[in-house]
């Protein structure tokens, strides 16, 4: 048997592990999993939710470090991740995507002489900025097994030298948990029910999230952003589930005003199925989210992008993915588009088809 510590933290982490954990459950005899969560998000609306909705098993160990900034929540996780190491002594931990939780822990197992399985390796934005794509990047390269969603992940890692016998091309666990959990959610009109969403959805709605620095940290970004889509909502009526980062800045800002137009609704943060539920069956989605441009590239549903850049490329060149960064004209010049043409055509991308935490299990077997 091998022990393998398996680290979340963020809400993203949730959807990623989910599917994997089910998939070291059926062959149970080859790997023990050890659920290590960080604590990096804490709120019912953004964790507890999400572990009884995907079915994930109650972390073993909880670090509880909760937010703080860049360095302390890092430092943090690093400092108490270091003797989960020494206790458990795994025979290798498995991290997914880009989040803070992702590098501390990998740093830590990189300092232990433990290997690193990195899950959605070689994503890259170029963009510096983005506290994600350094965790990427040097995650990347502390790793010692990747495995990638899509090809041109494994093009970026070989360009930054990482060797081509780590790199594995299993496709999408986040596709895995959207196809497992489509068949379990509810009705638009339970769902809109449920969270006190006053639209009709026989009118047809649209969906937005927003928690980006670049997008939200920035007063002006931020109010020009909940301008347009208040004009947008005029058109088509707007369920915008608000992230506690944005609530806080909105508040701060005061710009809560903007929120109080008839057809951009605000709610809590959505458990998944709820999202889900309401994603499948919108008329286009308007999001900064990485996740969420995959997932309506899966669905089929046109997605406005409010980045200058995507690390997930497929979703723009096979997908219903459109990049539209945040100037007003050309956010209203697509989303008019998308109301009068309807749908965009797009396909699933390769191995985006359920399939990809069996795939990453059964090559751990031999790996590990
Ligand atoms: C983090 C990830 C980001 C991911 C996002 C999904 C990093 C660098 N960023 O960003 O990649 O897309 O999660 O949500 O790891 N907060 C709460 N309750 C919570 C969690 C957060 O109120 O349960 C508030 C706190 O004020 C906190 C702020 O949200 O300071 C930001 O949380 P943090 O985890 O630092 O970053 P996210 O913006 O959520």
């Amino acid at each position: 048997m091998k022990k393998l510590c398996c680290i979340v933290g963020a809400r993203p982490n949730f959807m990623k592990i989910a599917p994997i954990m089910r998939a070291f459950g059926e062959d149970a005899n080859t790997i023990t999993p050890i659920l290590v969560h960080t604590g990096q998000h804490y709120d019912e609306s953004m964790n507890g939710t999400f572990f009884k909705q995907l079915d994930i098993p109650a972390p073993d160990i909880h670090l509880n470090v909760g937010s703080n900034s860049h360095a302390m929540q890092t430092a943090d996780i690093m400092k108490r991740f270091e003797p989960v190491i020494q206790s458990e002594n795994p025979d290798a931990i498995l991290v997914v995507g880009d989040v803070n939780s992702t590098i501390a822990c990998a740093l830590v197992a990189a300092k232990s002489n433990v290997r690193i399985i990195h899950v959605e390796a070689g994503l890259r934005s170029f963009d510096r900025k983005m506290p994600e794509e350094i965790n990427r990047i040097l995650t990347d390269q502390l790793s010692d097994l990747l495995f990638t969603t899509e090809r041109n992940a494994e093009i970026n890692l070989l360009n930054e030298n990482v060797s081509p016998e780590k790199i594995q091309f299993v496709g999408n666990v986040m596709i895995d948990n959207l196809f497992h959990n489509l068949k379990k959610t509810s009705e638009v009109n339970e769902i809109i029910a449920r969270n006190k969403i006053n639209i009709d959805p026989v009118k047809g709605y649209g969906l937005v999230t927003l928690h980006r620095p670049s997008n939200v940290d920035d007063s002006g970004v931020l109010r020009q952003l909940l301008e347009t889509l208040s004009e947008i909502s005029r058109r088509l009526p707007l369920i915008f589930p608000v992230h506690p980062r944005t609530a806080k800045k909105i508040e701060d800002y005061g710009l809560n005003s903007l929120l109080e137009s008839d057809n951009l609704i605000s709610t809590p943060p959505l458990p998944y199925l709820d999202l889900l539920g309401l994603m499948s069956k919108c008329k286009m989605v308007l999001t900064d989210s990485g996740g969420i441009q995959e997932e309506t590239t899966a669905l089929g549903i046109p997605c406005l992008t409010l980045r200058e850049n995507t690390e997930r490329p497929i979703t723009l060149t096979e997908g219903t993915n459109t990049l539209v960064g945040t100037d007003r004209n050309k956010i209203l010049e697509v989303s008019d588009e998308i109301l009068l043409n309807g749908k965009c055509a797009g396909r699933v991308p390769e191995l985006w088809d359920g399939h990809a935490a069996i795939r990453i299990a059964s090559k751990l077997k031999n790996w590990l």
